[in-house]
C-alpha cells in the first residue's frame, strides 16, 4: 500500500501540469499536495498488478484518474459552499470561485492527456468508458444539487445518485486496471461492478462521516451535508421515520432560510442520534460491502494476488477521513 502511494505522490508532484499564467496552476499543484486519500489510482495500481507485475507502467492513467477526481472536489467545493478540503482552505477561498473553475477546467484536459499517455494500445476504448463515466459523475452531481431543494426524494433516488456522482468513479478505476492489465471483458466488468459496490459504501460511509467524524481527522467541515439540506441516506431515514414532535422540528429546519449554523447542526444531529440514523446507515453500508465484496470472491484469479484489494477494501469502510 505505501509504496503505491508513495509512487502517485512522486508523480503528482514531478508532473509539469503547467506554470503560466500561475493563478490557472498554482491551485493545481495546492489541491494535489494535500494529503488525499489516493484511492482511485491505488484502486487501478493494484488491479493492474493483478495481471502485470510492472504496476509502474500503469501510473499516468491512474494519475488521470486521480487529476480528475480533484477537479470534480475544487467544482464540487465552490457547489456546496464548503471551506475546508483535506484539512486546508478550498480553492475557491484561498483564491477565488473562478480561479477553481478555470484550474479545474485545465485539470480534465490533464487528465486526458494522462490517459493519452498511457501508451495503451486501445485509447478509444478506454476513453469511451471513461467519457461515459464522467458524464455520469456530472449527472449525479446535478441530481445532488436537485434534491437540496426537493422534498421527497426515496432511498432509490439517493442510491441512483450516488452511484452516479461517487461509485461509477471508484468502479472506473479499478476496471480501468484490468482493461490495461489485458483482461477479458468479463473479468474487466467484474472489477467494475466491484468498485461500483465498494463505491456506493464509500459514499454511505462519507455521509456519516459528515455528520459523526471528528474534523480534524475528516478535513472537512462537519455538517456541511446538514447545513445545505443534502438529502443524504441520513435525512432520507430520518424524514421516514421522525414523528410527531421530532418529525416538526425536522420539517422546521428544513425549511428554515436564516438560522445559525452551529445551531442547525446540533439539532439535526441529534434527531439523527435519537432515531437510531447512524446503525441504518451503517447496516446499509455494510450490505453494499459485502455484495462488492462477493462479486470480487468470484472473480476467477488466484487467492493470493486478490488479497491487497481485499485487505483496502476493509480498511474503507473502518476510516475516519
Ligand atoms: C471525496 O473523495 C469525494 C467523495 C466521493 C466522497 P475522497 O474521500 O476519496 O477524498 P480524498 O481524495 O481522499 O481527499
Ligand atoms: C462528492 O460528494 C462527489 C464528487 C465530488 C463528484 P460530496 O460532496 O459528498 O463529497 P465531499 O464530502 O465534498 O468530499
Ligand atoms: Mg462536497
Ligand atoms: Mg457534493
Ligand atoms: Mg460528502
Amino acid at each position: 500500500m505505501k509504496a503505491y502511494i508513495e509512487l502517485i505522490e512522486e508523480e503528482l508532484e514531478s508532473y509539469n501540469f503547467g506554470s503560466h499564467p500561475h493563478e490557472l496552476y498554482e491551485p493545481i499543484n495546492y489541491i494535489l499536495s494535500l494529503d488525499g486519500k489516493r484511492l482511485r489510482p491505488v484502486l487501478t495500481l493494484m488491479t493492474y498488478r493483478i495481471f502485470n507485475d510492472n504496476y509502474k507502467k500503469a501510473i499516468y492513467p491512474a494519475l488521470g484518474v486521480e487529476v480528475f477526481h480533484n477537479f470534480t472536489l475544487l467544482h464540487d467545493d465552490i457547489m456546496d459552499n464548503a471551506p475546508i478540503r483535506r484539512g486546508s482552505p478550498t480553492v475557491h477561498e484561498k483564491w477565488n470561485e473562478n480561479i477553481a473553475i478555470l484550474s479545474g477546467d485545465v485539470m480534465l484536459i490533464r487528465a486526458y492527456e494522462l490517459f493519452i499517455k498511457s501508451g495503451f494500445g486501445d485509447l478509444e476504448r478506454l476513453l469511451i468508458k471513461f467519457n461515459k463515466c464522467a458524464s455520469e459523475v456530472c449527472e449525479g452531481q446535478q441530481y445532488d444539487m436537485n434534491f437540496e431543494s426537493t422534498l421527497l426524494v426515496t432511498e432509490t433516488d439517493y442510491l441512483e445518485m450516488i452511484k452516479l456522482k461517487t461509485a461509477v468513479l471508484i468502479g472506473f478505476a479499478a476496471e480501468l486496471g484490468a482493461i490495461l492489465g489485458g483482461a477479458d471483458e468479463k473479468t474487466s466488468d467484474q472489477f467494475y461492478e466491484f468498485g461500483v459496490n465498494i463505491g456506493i459504501a464509500f459514499q454511505l460511509k462519507d455521509d456519516l462521516l459528515d455528520v459523526f467524524a471528528d474534523t480534524n481527522k475528516f478535513g472537512k467541515q462537519t455538517g456541511g451535508d446538514i447545513i445545505s439540506n443534502k438529502k443524504t441516506y441520513l435525512l432520507i431515514k430520518a424524514l421516514e421515520n421522525a414523528k410527531n414532535k421530532t418529525k416538526e422540528e425536522l420539517d422546521q429546519w428544513l425549511k428554515k432560510k436564516d438560522f445559525d449554523p452551529m445551531e442547525k447542526v446540533d439539532a439535526m444531529t441529534g434527531i439523527y442520534k435519537e432515531l437510531g440514523i447512524k446503525k441504518l446507515t451503517e447496516s446499509k453500508m455494510n450490505s453494499y460491502f459485502t455484495k462488492g465484496l462477493a462479486i470480487f470472491d468470484s472473480i476467477d484469479i488466484e487467492e493470493s494476488k486478490k488479497l491487497p484489494l481485499k485487505e483496502l477494501s476493509l480498511k474503507l469502510m473502518d476510516r475516519e477521513k
